[in-house]
């Protein structure tokens, strides 16, 4: 990770005031002073500030019940940010792995740790991500077909990547996709003539929504390894 965010993660300072020590000389890493924050390290490098050695602390994991009405973002806008409910310590320190609308119920993960969130929302990982989605229309016998072959989302040239199509009742389905691109599955539905009414993410690969509306909890060592097998 980068030494400012690793100096972040092993004290108190906020990411200006690691700035300021490294651009100062106050960072040792190996017996060498480095003075640029972008500078890559690895928890195992040996790094002191003021002769005492930094431990970076573990990355945390936390599943989120998304209530309709909250943003997926750091601040607030027209609707509250979701980090309100994130009573915990430093909060400001985790990020959203992979946004919903802000009408947008269910799953939503937050870590610290970016290669783990790359890997979710990255396409090629192939994580699942299911949603229960209503629809204004019944279901058309297609769709299913078309949405497993890929379609062309209004303004993008690139076909969507197989998805999976299950019908629960004629305007309720449960779609499961591997991408993230903005606003899918709304455009996904619209690409056919139909509409969202409401949009629930209920799981990401293994890790299936049980937390309350608007509650969250940690993840267990078992969860986060088990998600894509990371990290
Ligand atoms: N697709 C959407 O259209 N909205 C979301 O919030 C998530 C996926």
């Amino acid at each position: 990770m980068r030494l400012d965010k690793f100096i972040c993660k092993s004290t108190e300072l906020s990411r200006t005031e690691a700035r300021r020590v490294i651009h100062a000389g106050e960072i040792i890493v190996n017996g060498e002073i480095v003075t640029n924050e972008a500078t890559q390290v690895h928890e195992n490098n040996l790094i002191t500030l003021a002769g005492r050695r930094l431990v970076a602390r573990p990355s945390r994991y936390l599943m989120m019940h998304k209530p309709a009405g909250t943003l997926c973002s750091n601040v607030d806008g027209v609707y509250p940010s979701l980090f309100h409910r994130l009573d915990i310590d430093r909060a400001d320190d985790l990020h959203i792995v992979g946004r919903l609308d802000a009408d947008t119920t269910g799953l939503v993960l937050l870590t610290d740790d970016g290669r783990w969130s790359y890997h979710i929302t990255h396409p090629d990982s192939g994580c699942n991500k299911v949603y229960r989605v209503t629809l204004r229309d019944s279901l058309t016998p297609d769709t299913a077909q078309l949405f497993n072959q890929g379609i062309r989302l209004q303004g993008e040239a690139k076909l969507t990547l197989p998805a999976q199509l299950e019908s629960v009742t004629p305007t309720e389905v449960l779609l499961t996709i591997v991408e993230g691109r903005f606003h899918q599955v709304k455009r996904m539905f619209a690409a056919v003539g139909n509409k969202v009414v409401s949009l629930h993410r209920e799981q990401i690969d293994q890790l299936r929504l049980d937390v309350p509306v608007g509650e969250w909890r940690h993840l267990t060592a078992e969860e986060v390894m088990s998600t894509s097998g990371q990290p």
